[in-house]
């Protein structure tokens, strides 16, 4: 049994970025997303000092685009996060943490956007923090990140000894953040460190389609494996728990399923098997 695609980093509310500006384009970059296989998302804006500074009118928001996407009967489970930029995690309260954390209280993570370029001791300093406040934490798109991947990748090691997970994205894989990323991609892949792929789609020339990355990633790895980058399975949970196991004080044993709610409970009967 195979579990339902998700994409756990996509920016798919209207309005609150440099996602979509208006409805009808979040309309049809969930079209896309469905007519491509994806039945899960995690609506992740930028929250960041440049566009969503205070996340409290997300859930409100989401409600919003839940309704027209139910209207336009696409059939996407949407669920809360953002995209968190490493710089902001001090300043903001928990309750903020809170609302763009994805899953059960006391297990949920938040996805963490690096910088492209520069030092990472900040990165490194928030993460922390987060794993502090109580949640744990998916490292958006790594294979961007030049200082995580600088000397053999010491800042990514670093991070996943701490407990990190990785998300890469779908479009690295295929090139479409040229080869330097590409090559990173490919590696961490190639390497199993990488928990999942997301799309991170914006619209436009950044679309929602897993499925680019997916065929890449099958290049290197059984269509097993590749498939579990993108879906729900016991095994995710396992790879999941297995990443956190340096990080102590949070369950982290459910952190990947807890996103696709209680719908998966029957694939939890199939053994993991890689
Ligand atoms: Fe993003």
């Amino acid at each position: 049994m195979t579990g339902r695609r998700a994409d756990i980093h996509f920016h798919l509310l209207p309005g609150v970025d440099d996602g979509p500006a208006t409805m009808e384009d979040a309309v049809e970059l969930a079209r896309a997303a469905q007519r491509d296989g994806t039945a899960i998302v995690v609506a992740t804006p930028h929250v960041r000092h440049d566009f969503v500074t205070d996340p409290s009118d997300l859930p409100d928001r989401l409600h919003e685009l839940r309704e027209r996407l139910a209207r336009e009967r696409i059939a996407l489970q949407l669920h809360c996060g953002g995209e968190l930029g490493y710089e902001m995690v001090g300043s903001l309260e928990q309750r903020h943490l809170e609302t763009i954390a994805v899953g059960p209280s006391g297990a949920s993570w938040i996805l963490l956007e690096p910088p492209n370029e520069g030092p990472d001791e900040e990165l490194h300093l928030a993460a922390d923090e987060l794993r502090g406040r109580g949640f744990g934490v998916v490292l958006a798109h790594p294979e961007r990140s030049a200082p995580l991947m600088a000397d053999d990748a010491a800042g990514l090691r670093h991070e996943l000894n701490r407990g990190s997970v990785l998300q890469v994205n779908a479009w690295s894989l295929a090139g479409g953040f040229g080869p330097q990323a590409e090559r990173s991609a490919i590696w961490l892949v190639g390497s199993g460190v990488v928990t999942t792929l997301a799309s991170d789609a914006h619209g436009g020339v950044r679309s929602p389609e897993l499925s680019v990355g997916l065929e890449r990633a099958s290049w290197g790895l059984t269509s097993q494996r590749a498939r579990m980058l993108t879906e729900a399975s016991p095994a995710r949970a396992d790879r999941a728990r297995h990443a956190g196991a340096c990080a102590g004080g949070v369950d982290r044993t459910r952190r990947f399923t807890d996103v696709y709610d209680s719908n998966e409970g029957s694939a939890w009967a199939q053994p993991a098997s890689v």
